[in-house]
């Protein structure tokens, strides 16, 4: 599988890593087909798993999602070592919702609860989830930094952030990874030029929701633009969508979600799906309403 580099320092990962996060919201599978849907991915060559302490159904389930990917690379027969899982603090799930807190103070408690769900030492690449308006960005940040410097935490990635906010955060931390929305559905990431700052840098672009998320992917098959490049390339509608993020930018890395074995399988392909310039614009100028 073709390797892209996480970022200045970190190694290079699968071009295309799983995004985890389906496997333990609402509407996830029963624990042993999540297991094999994170080994198959593995097996499938991707050494990129991308989680979140709030990948749960609310605040009574905090961390499910890292104790599952820690089940799953325990029974894995390949080497631990290779591969990179990146979480993520700074939110909580109380009854169920969405809310930021980016108070040092949780950042703190939430990391170390993440380094026991995931049974480590230190945590790979520790992403802070999002900007609490609530809290300055920069105690936020400092609060990772501060963590780093523990030795709790190797990398450093931010996400759902715009380009003044990484550089704001890089005078605190070197960071090397930038996770935000990327599909053709949402291309605000193209739009405000973080995907380019990312490349310009050297920076991991991590292209969450690559094939329009849960809901938005289900259209995938059906829009015109999509098979007759599929059938050229003999992949899914989905392949070639997660072909056309990857063509973004150099640093991008996709993170696709799935729930069964044949999408995870399915997904890690497309990393060597090359699609042609004419078929790229294709897609670039088609139109994928939300
Ligand atoms: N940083 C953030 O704020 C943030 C926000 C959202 C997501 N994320 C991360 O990004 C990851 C991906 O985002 P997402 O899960 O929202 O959306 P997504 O990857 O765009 O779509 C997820 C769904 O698409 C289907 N799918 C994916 N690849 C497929 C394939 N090759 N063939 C057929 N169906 C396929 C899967 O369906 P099935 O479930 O039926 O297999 C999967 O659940 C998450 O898992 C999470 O790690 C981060």
């Amino acid at each position: 599988m073709r390797t892209r580099p996480l970022g200045p320092g970190a190694p290079a990962v699968s071009a295309i890593g799983l995004g985890a996060m389906p496997l333990s919201i609402s509407g996830r599978p029963p624990e042993s087909q999540a297991v094999s849907v994170i080994q198959a991915a593995l097996d499938a060559g991707m050494t990129l798993v991308d989680t979140a302490d709030v990948y749960c159904l609310d605040d009574r389930d905090i961390g499910h999602n890292e104790r599952l990917i820690a089940k799953a690379l325990a029974s894995w027969a390949g080497e631990r070592d290779s591969i990179v899982v990146a979480t993520k603090g700074g939110m909580t799930r109380p009854g169920g919702r969405w809310e930021e807190d980016g108070r040092p103070q949780h950042l703190k408690a939430a990391c170390e609860r993440s380094l026991k769900a995931l049974s480590v030492e230190r945590i790979d690449l520790y992403q802070f989830h999002a900007p609490d308006r609530a809290v300055p960005f920069t105690d936020s940040v400092g609060a990772i930094a501060e963590l780093q410097h523990e030795g709790k935490v190797r990398w450093v990635g931010l996400s759902n952030v715009t380009v003044g906010e990484i550089r704001t955060a890089q005078a605190i931390v070197d960071v090397v990874t930038v996770q935000n929305r990327l599909s053709p559905f949402h291309r605000e990431a193209l739009e405000t030029g973080v995907v380019k700052y990312c490349s310009d840098n050297g920076l991991a672009f991590l292209a969450y929701s690559p094939v329009g998320g849960g809901r938005l992917n289900k259209k995938l098959p059906d829009h015109p633009a999509l098979p007759p490049i599929a059938a050229a390339h003999a992949a899914s509608p989905h392949a070639v969508v997660l072909a056309w993020v990857l063509a973004q930018g150099p640093t991008v890395i996709p993170i696709p979600g799935a729930r069964t074995v044949e999408h995870a399988v399915d997904s890690a392909g497309a990393a060597d799906l090359v699609l042609s310039e004419e078929e790229l614009a294709i897609i670039s100028a088609a139109e994928f309403w939300s």
